[in-house]
């Protein structure tokens, strides 16, 4: 697998060699390309070298990863994208088809953003857990929290899904997520745990695309749905649901184009 890391402090050829030199040292790294003019380091591995080997083996090399909150920078003007709320409303709506919504539910969004997908549950389900890595989409939510003052409902936000105790949640949900992740499987199997016995899990992406959905880097462009129920069902899940729900219109550097998402529903 290939992960591309953005570091700060590439400056000269003396910097590539030493970041070749102690990546490659590195049991399971076996390609490195450092990019100085972007700042970036791609690092061809095997699946059992973490991400977090390579962030201190290039801290402890003066390239510390950069964490620019990409996300947190259009965080404002998120919900003012008409795309974004229709699909949030068409994966809730199907969603809901199919899996039984219970006042006593904790229901997890994995990749909250400003709660365009997590808030529909709101007035169904006792408790959410809104779990973004983005700051600034964090902050926005939160703001948008206190002025619905939801009476009912808990609602707890959280950087990181690690965070959260296992087996306790009966409802993940994730909306175009999924392509933003390095290792799909490693986060599948933390969804697995996280999830109550018979907990639901909810997947809404892009299918493969060309890669002109994003203008900046993303580790998947799009997926084959087939791809991840199969790794669903290698991590224990069973499959209700695997179906295209929604279609969108983008503007991309081509020009307008169409792309399609995908649904799965699978079961612990
Ligand atoms: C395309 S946005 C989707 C936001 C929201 N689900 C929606 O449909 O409006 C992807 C979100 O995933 C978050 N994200 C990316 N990687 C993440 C990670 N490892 N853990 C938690 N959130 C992550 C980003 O910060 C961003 O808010």
């Amino acid at each position: 697998m290939k992960t591309n890391l953005s570091v700060q402090n590439l400056q000269c050829t003396r910097c590539v060699s030493s970041i070749n030199n102690a990546l490659l040292k590195i049991n399971g790294v076996y390609g490195v390309e450092v990019n100085i003019a972007n700042q970036r380091v791609l690092v061809d591995h095997t699946e059992n070298v973490s991400l977090d080997s390579l962030y201190k083996e290039l801290d402890k090399l003066g390239y510390p990863v950069a964490t620019q909150d990409l996300f947190g920078e259009r965080a404002g003007e998120w919900d003012l994208n008409p795309v974004r709320i229709n699909q949030s409303e068409k994966f809730f709506k199907q969603v809901a088809q199919v899996v039984p919504l219970l006042p006593n539910f904790k229901v997890l969004d994995f990749g909250c953003g400003t709660g365009l997908v997590g808030l529909h549950f709101a007035p169904f389900v006792g408790r959410l857990v809104m779990v973004d890595s983005s700051p600034g989409m964090l902050n926005e939510l939160h703001k948008k929290l206190s002025i619905l003052a939801l009476d009912t409902t808990k609602v707890e936000l959280l950087s990181d899904i690690a965070k959260h105790k296992e087996n306790d949640i009966d409802l993940i949900v994730s909306m175009m997520t999924l392509h933003h992740i390095e290792d799909v499987s490693a986060l599948l199997a933390v969804f697995f745990n996280k999830l109550n016995k018979d907990g639901y899990i909810a997947i809404g992406d892009l299918m493969l695309e060309d890669g002109s959905f994003h203008d900046e880097y993303v580790p998947h462009y799009g997926f084959d749905p087939q791809d991840i129920c199969a790794k669903l069902i290698a991590q224990g899940f069973q499959l209700v649901q695997c179906a295209s729900f929604n279609e969108l219109s983008k503007e991309t550097k081509n020009g307008l184009k169409d792309f399609e998402q995908f649904l799965i529903i699978a079961k612990k």
